[in-house]
């Protein structure tokens, strides 16, 4: 078993177990072609196990940092929608305005639930200073009726505020698989359809060394394709840093799935410089990014990469991390100290890059909206885009280091951030205007 994991013996012989079986894709470098293809701006065409361990749900409540009283005027109490809206440089008309084509999603794992109610009291208590939808449109699959869970709470309330009056749909995967996420039977929902979301997040991940390597590769296919169909699929990057992986020869930094997917959009997280005020942002030491150990580094960043390792004077030994790998995040969000209403109770300091993907997402909806209005094709997969335009239309992230092995050698610290692009908070987060403006053509 993996590290921590002991055996207690053999499984009774009447447990029941489900097991994957999943054809071996063909073609599929025609398909990368064709990826490549539809998501490049410069391009003239748009394509409209056994062995796998659960891993305990990384959002956290953080405690709060200690409030000065003598700084306490002007201050915010928490992250809100009119935080971020504030943050990010929203007005008030910077929300969908009905166009029938545009919506957005996220993606539920492992039995949880949002409620209605609790949207309905979010929405309240957080949005009066914008126009926003007070229900989900559309609910795909399962909704259990237990009780609320805390990440869905936060990825309907969120997704809903920062794509404020955008369609919003929820799928439900509820259910195991291998104990983990069933991401491959979400995906194949969405193959199966024709009409869907354009812009899809996910706050779930699995350590990459947790899945088997068919398993990797079926489902980054999958996410290939949504890639080709021109839908924006984001992942959360992770809460563990660069991660720790021990094993019999040491430590390494243990990167996550589907955020290591070249085929996806990686969300990394910020905080406030001070966690009170709306100041400029900083490294939030959980941010997850490194390389993956799987995937080789796609094409379309592989200047910034280069840049980014060929530059940095405090890199961790090379021996911790894969340096040909497929790198991550590419962009960041807030992930720090949010306010959630769960089970009809307020909640404060919620944490993760859970909370920094819906953010990202809904306001990717806002980019796509404006498109549409003006005639052109929805955003589809983003990187190759966003890693030409260089960091323009985001605020560059500078300061601060993520978390990593507790050891001698590194001593709890994994990536530092830098100006330009780094394994940390990628290109930095959304200055919603200038990311517009550098979204919007061509
Ligand atoms: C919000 O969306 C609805 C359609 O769902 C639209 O009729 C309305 O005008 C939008 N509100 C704003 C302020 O654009
Ligand atoms: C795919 O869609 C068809 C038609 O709606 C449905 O009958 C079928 O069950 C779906 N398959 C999966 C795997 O969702």
């Amino acid at each position: 078993p993996p590290p921590g994991w002991v055996s207690i013996g053999r499984v009774g012989p009447t447990e029941s177990l489900s097991l994957t079986f999943a054809l071996r894709q063909q073609n599929l470098q025609q398909l990368q072609k064709l990826v490549q293809d539809v998501s490049d701006p410069g391009s003239p065409r748009y394509v409209g196990g056994l062995h796998r361990f659960p891993r305990a749900s990384s959002l956290q409540q953080r405690p709060g940092p200690k409030l000065d009283l003598e700084e306490s005027l002007s201050l915010h109490m928490g992250v809100t929608p009119a935080v971020i809206r504030e943050r990010y440089n929203l007005t008030a008309q910077d929300v969908g305005s009905g166009s029938p084509n545009n919506s957005q999603a996220c993606a539920q794992f492992l039995e949880q639930y949002f409620h209605d109610a609790d949207l309905e009291e979010f929405m309240k208590l957080f949005g009066k200073s914008f126009p926003h939808k007070n229900s989900v449109s559309r609910v795909v699959g399962q909704q259990g009726h237990g009780r609320a869970g805390l990440e869905a709470s936060l990825d309907v309330q969120y997704l809903m505020s920062a794509g404020a009056n955008i369609s919003t749909w929820v799928y439900s995967s509820p259910g195991r698989h291998e104990s983990q996420e069933p991401f491959l039977q979400w995906l194949l929902l969405l193959s199966n359809e024709s009409s869907l979301p354009l812009v899809h997040t996910v706050s779930y991940g699995d350590d990459e060394d947790s899945l088997s390597t068919a398993y990797l590769h079926r489902v980054n296919s999958e996410l290939m394709k949504a890639a080709a169909r021109g839908l924006t699929l984001l992942f959360a990057s992770g809460d563990s840093g660069a991660g720790c992986f021990s094993g019999p020869k040491g430590h390494l930094f243990r990167p996550s799935f589907p955020a290591s997917s070249p085929y996806v959009t990686t969300v990394g997280g910020t905080s406030f410089r001070n966690p009170f005020m709306v100041t400029e942002e900083i490294v939030d030491y959980i941010s997850g990014g490194g390389f993956s150990n799987i995937f080789p580094r796609p094409q379309y960043q592989d200047e910034a990469v280069s840049h980014f390792l060929g530059s940095s004077t405090h890199l961790p030994p090379s021996s911790y991390y894969n340096a040909s790998g497929r790198a991550y995040p590419d962009v960041a969000a807030l992930s720090d100290g949010y306010w959630v209403v769960s089970n009809h109770v307020p909640i404060p300091w919620v944490s993760g890059t859970s909370a920094s993907t819906p953010v990202f997402g809904g306001l990717l909806s806002l980019v796509n909206e404006q498109r549409l209005l003006n005639g052109r094709p929805p955003l589809g997969f983003l990187n190759p885009r966003l890693y030409s335009m260089q960091g323009r239309g985001l605020f560059d992230v500078t300061q601060g280091c993520h978390e990593a092995c507790l050891d001698e050698e590194v001593q709890g610290q994994g990536f530092c951030s830098k100006p330009g692009w780094d394994p940390v908070t990628g290109w930095g987060t959304p200055n919603y205007p200038a990311l517009l403006k550098a979204l919007l053509d061509p």
